[in-house]
């Protein structure tokens, strides 16, 4: 039984052959298929923080995958009702995935310690797998130099993340590690990505290239991506007014995309506060990704969930 709570429980390869999946669904999808590979097959999403991508992408992606998807809330009592050991294996009896959004990334972990079902994070405070997978796509499409996507495009690309080193900087710094990608966060002091995420990255990946700037005008005339995320990430709320000022010189607008490449393109996992962490002109702006990478979402977790869920498939089909 496979989970995917970081992507540390992938290797490299299995890495590749998600995205790799994913791309083949995707150019499927874009000729006219949806393949069923996935009838018969339910996954269940159960959520303990809002989403609009990860629940409806999916949800969509399963349905174009010919199987079914049940949305958990707060009904069903995960941690209320019943013992995680109960909740779990009894979830194990009806459902072939459950893609989880825990407030904490313990709560996560509980669920898959009993093997009874496939456990996928749809975010936690300490990381958002999925999230660093459709990144990528992304970043291979762009530098491909169009829809497709090529690995080849994404090597030596060097990412940078402004911002709080929070899960979806701990994810994509991981992942370009994996990808053997340079990473680089531009934040304030106190807000870095942890010791012991890192240190994790090096034990298992000891050529990453991860380093840390404060000023992210030091970093920005030498990098292929400028990627961010909101400075107050759900459950953090009551730091919100304390972060908007120590945040406040790391706002991607147009001053400091005057310094980067016209080539680089600009990220952002959404939902964005426009005007806090990004410029309304930079959202939607020509070096602007946003969207696309948004809609990855669902092309990255379908290659996810048939890998997870079909590997059959994927040995006959992908290549
Ligand atoms: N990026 C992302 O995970 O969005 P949602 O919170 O809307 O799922
Ligand atoms: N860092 C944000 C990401 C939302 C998709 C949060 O955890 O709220």
């Amino acid at each position: 039984m496979r989970h995917l709570l970081t992507l540390f429980d992938l290797t490299p390869t299995e890495v590749r052959t998600v995205l790799s999946t994913a791309v083949h669904l995707k150019r499927l999808l874009r000729d006219g298929h949806r393949p069923p590979i996935l009838a018969g097959q339910t996954v269940g999403l159960l959520f303990e923080k809002p989403s609009l991508r990860t629940r409806v992408s999916f949800e969509a992606g399963m349905n174009q995958l010919g199987g079914g998807s049940l949305f958990l809330g707060e009904d069903v009592g995960w941690g209320k009702r019943e013992s995680p050991a109960d909740f779990t294996r009894v979830l194990g009896q009806f459902l072939d995935a459950v893609i989880c959004r825990a407030k904490s990334h313990d709560r996560v972990e509980e669920l898959a310690r009993f093997e009874a079902v496939s456990v996928i994070n749809g975010l936690t405070d300490l990381s958002h797998p999925c999230q660093a997978l459709a990144d990528i796509l992304t970043v291979g499409e762009v530098f491909s130099g169009g829809d497709d996507f090529h690995f080849d495009a994404l090597r030596g690309r060097h990412v940078m993340f402004v911002g709080d080193g929070n899960n979806v900087a701990r994810s994509l710094a991981l992942h370009c590690a994996i990808l053997d990608m340079p990473f680089t966060l531009a934040c304030p002091d106190g807000y870095a990505i942890d010791d012991i995420w890192l240190q994790r990255v090096r034990n298992a990946y000891p050529n990453a290239q991860i380093s840390r700037v404060e000023d992210p005008g030091d970093a920005i005339s030498d990098v292929d991506v400028i990627y961010t995320d909101v400075w107050t990430s759900m459950g953090q709320e009551a730091e919100a007014a304390e972060r908007r000022k120590i945040f406040a010189p790391y706002r991607v607008d147009a001053k400091l995309m005057s310094k980067a490449p016209k080539t680089a393109c600009v990220l952002h996992c959404l939902p964005a506060v426009r005007g806090e962490e990004i410029t309304q002109e930079v959202i939607d702006g020509p070096q602007s990704q946003i969207i696309r990478q948004a809609g990855n979402r669902m092309h990255a977790q379908k290659g996810l969930l048939v890998w997870m869920l079909a590997p059959n498939w994927v040995s006959e089909h992908v290549k």
